[in-house]
């Protein structure tokens, strides 16, 4: 068994990422404000110092980049934060090194002017040449782009699909929005109309709050103005490529959520226009898929599949915002390139004490047909499992008692390899799997 290790990095919005500073309780206001200064540290650090460590170490296979890099999608920003992280991960001098760079257009990556002038694809061309020069890899417009991690001899394939091709597209928009937006009025809000009234009981009195003015009306609209899709021939393109005999599996990023996001949304377009579409395609495959993404600035992990299409499973893992932390994912793939499960071990800030933890992991058994997959070994071991449960009478097994349980002794990496397979199959019960195997209870389920 193989196992894939990438980093998945949530929205970045340079240069306006907070640094915030941790916590200081100064009780006495005469002590000088530069000694709380000196005392406090920033979660955010933290990240970017981890984020680092991770990616220059030699068994990391990628870093996903899973959109809005930039505000309004202005040129120096996108610039500056291709030029900030391919520095952080790549390092310099002689820890340099050429770890895969990937990276999708978020919504506020596009700039309004450009999307203006220049159209649904061409708006992307200033991002494609940014990672061509600063050596990532090739930017997804019109179609999706696959691109390989891992040993070269048994390749992994990432596919990148730019969901915010409508993005400040001004023909998606009702007629009145886009007249106002064609004009350099921004002095008032748009008027959407006054609220139909709706007979559910008695009023409930509300404060009167006058309305407020908009700072920057431009601004506002920026995330609202999204109208995010996955456009037909982008994910025509998609499903030919997950329906390859080849591929057992599939692995997608894209900036925006399939799935509705946990906070409820007022907005022109709250969600992907094609969500649910693009999820019953993807169910289609019958085949595990996992869809990276980021955007709502929240961390889900959600699991969708279809109790008739058999194998069918959409694994969706978001990324927070990169001041929150980010995501490290193992892929565990067999021999024969099935996926057999992923592990999600999620970095997170904490910024009142600037601090970054290490939280529970989380591991994901694929819906692949594993039991189909299981050798000789699998089931040997299985079948030791059982009789060791009836000879000591007893639910739980320790990781050094199974380690003893073979003579010859297997080696280690065989042992947790056959566990996992074990476990995904569902054949076994790893309590403590995202700790070490050290600490791994092992129950055996059924008879
Ligand atoms: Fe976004």
């Amino acid at each position: 068994m193989r196992r894939i290790r990438i980093l998945q990095v949530g929205d970045i919005h340079y240069p306006d990422w907070h640094f915030v500073a941790s916590d200081v309780d100064a009780k006495d206001q005469k002590f000088s404000p530069a000694i709380s200064e000196n005392l406090r540290s920033s979660a955010f650090r933290a990240v970017l110092r981890k984020l680092r460590h991770l990616a220059l170490s030699d068994s990391m296979h990628g870093v996903v980049f899973v959109g809005d890099f930039s505000s309004r999608g202005k040129s120096e920003f996108l610039e500056g934060a291709f030029r900030h992280f391919s520095l952080l991960c790549r390092g310099g001098g002689a820890a340099s090194r050429t770890i895969p760079l990937l990276f999708v257009p978020g919504n506020h990556d596009v700039n309004r002017k450009d999307a203006l002038e220049l159209g649904k694809i061409e708006k992307f061309r200033m991002i494609s040449q940014l990672a061509e020069r600063f050596g990532w890899q090739p930017v997804p417009l019109d179609r999706p782009i696959a691109v390989s991690v891992g040993k070269t001899e048994c390749p992994t394939e990432i596919l990148l699909v730019n969901t915010s091709i409508g993005s400040w597209e001004l023909q998606n928009l009702p007629g009145f929005l886009r007249d106002k937006l064609k004009t350099d009025d921004w002095s008032t809000p748009i008027d959407l109309g006054s609220p139909v009234p709706v007979d559910d009981g008695p009023a409930i009195p509300t404060a009167i709050v006058p309305p407020e003015k908009p700072k920057d009306l431009i601004d506002q609209y920026y995330s609202q103005l999204d109208t995010p899709y996955v456009s037909a021939p982008m994910l025509n393109s998609l499903m030919e490529h997950l329906l390859e005999a080849k591929q057992a599996f599939g692995v997608i990023v894209g900036h925006h959520n399939l799935l509705p996001q946990k906070t409820p949304r007022i907005s022109p377009y709250a969600e992907m226009l094609n969500a649910g579409f693009v999820r019953t395609q993807l169910l289609s495959a019958c085949k595990p898929i996992l869809y990276l993404h980021g955007h709502i600035h929240q961390d889900p992990i959600e699991v969708v599949s279809d109790p008739r299409k058999l194998g069918s499973q959409v694994v969706s893992i978001a990324a927070p915002e990169i001041a929150g932390g980010f995501n490290e994912l193992i892929l565990f793939i067999t021999d024969h390139d099935d996926l057999v499960g992923v592990r999600v071990i999620p970095y997170r800030s904490r910024p009142a004490d600037g601090t970054l933890v290490e939280e529970e992991h989380c591991f994901i058994p694929a819906s692949l047909n594993s039991r189909t997959a299981l050798d000789s070994n699998a089931f040997a071991l299985l079948s030791k499992l059982k009789q060791y449960r009836v000879d000591r009478d007893r639910d739980l097994l320790f990781w050094n008692e199974l380690s003893d349980l073979f003579q010859p002794k297997l080696a280690d990496n065989i042992l947790e390899d056959t566990l996992v397979m074990l476990h995904s199959s569902q054949y076994i019960e790893i309590h403590g799997l995202s700790r070490s195997n050290k600490d791994w209870k092992i129950q055996v389920k059924g008879k």
